[in-house]
């Protein structure tokens, strides 16, 4: 379903998966052009004028809500692919803990999982938002951004859609077989930082240590003068230089 305007392609996608499977199946894909009232991770909004790509899959895995919860990882591994098919040659492209991935080590795409359960353990539904800085990017985040254009890239937002949903179908094919080993794996190989000092902007504290790993719940593990300890939510940066 395409939209001209949208208050959030992921509300959108609720309300939708909310009327029930057999309208709205496994697979069904909310693309806007621009979003009112886009959303990001941990509250913050999502600014999201014209020129960018808005999209929210619905998707109604089987599975227990922890394990669905890899998804997120699956979906930047799907990002990860899709740029490089779509994308330039001679540009660095990573994934940064938990769901960013970066162009030239500047935000570019941004992963917001969200999932409801009515009682059990399996969840009704799970909706997979996805935004990529294809013509613009906001000038005044903590952590600095790109856009495709500003890399002169010349994909557009179906380019990227199209290449992200093969290679979404590739991964999540791959997760649903093998489970999570191979996705830990290959996210491993992709992400920013891992070996070095890394700071962790928490709610109410900031961390400083190595990030070691991605543990088997998709958990940052960081190695701090205190210990060690798994992150499950906060803000990575890296030191500069
Ligand atoms: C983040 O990095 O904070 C996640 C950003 C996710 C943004 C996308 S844009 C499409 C979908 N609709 C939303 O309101 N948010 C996600």
């Amino acid at each position: 379903m395409t939209l001209d305007t949208v208050d959030s392609t992921n509300a959108e996608a609720k309300r939708l998966a909310a009327e029930g499977e057999e309208k709205y199946p496994d697979g069904t894909i909310i693309w806007a052009k621009e979003q009112t009232d886009g959303r990001g991770r941990r509250g913050r909004k999502w600014h999201s004028p014209p020129g960018n790509l808005y999209c929210s899959l619905i998707l109604r895995p089987d599975v227990p809500l922890a394990k669905a919860a890899e998804l997120s990882f699956v979906a930047a591994l799907a990002v990860f692919d899709a740029l490089g098919a779509v994308g330039e040659p001679g540009h660095q492209v990573h994934l940064k803990w938990p769901n960013d991935v970066l162009l030239n080590d500047c935000k570019v795409a941004g992963l917001l999982l969200e999932a409801e359960t009515s009682g059990g353990e399996i969840p009704d539904w799970v909706i997979l938002g996805l935004g990529v800085n294809v013509g613009v990017f906001p000038g005044d985040t903590d952590f600095p951004a790109t856009s495709f254009r500003a890399e002169q890239w010349p994909a557009t937002e179906v380019d990227f859609l199209e290449s992200f949903c093969r290679h979404f179908m590739v991964w999540s094919g791959k997760w649903l077989e093998d489970g999570f080993v191979p996705i830990r794996r290959n996210w491993l190989q992709r992400c920013h930082g891992l070996g070095e000092e890394i700071e962790v902007r928490l709610d109410n504290e900031t961390l400083k240590g190595i990030f070691t790993d991605l543990d088997e719940d998709g958990a940052l593990v960081l190695k701090t003068a205190d210990g060690e300890r798994r992150i499950t939510a906060g803000d990575v940066f890296f030191p500069q230089g």
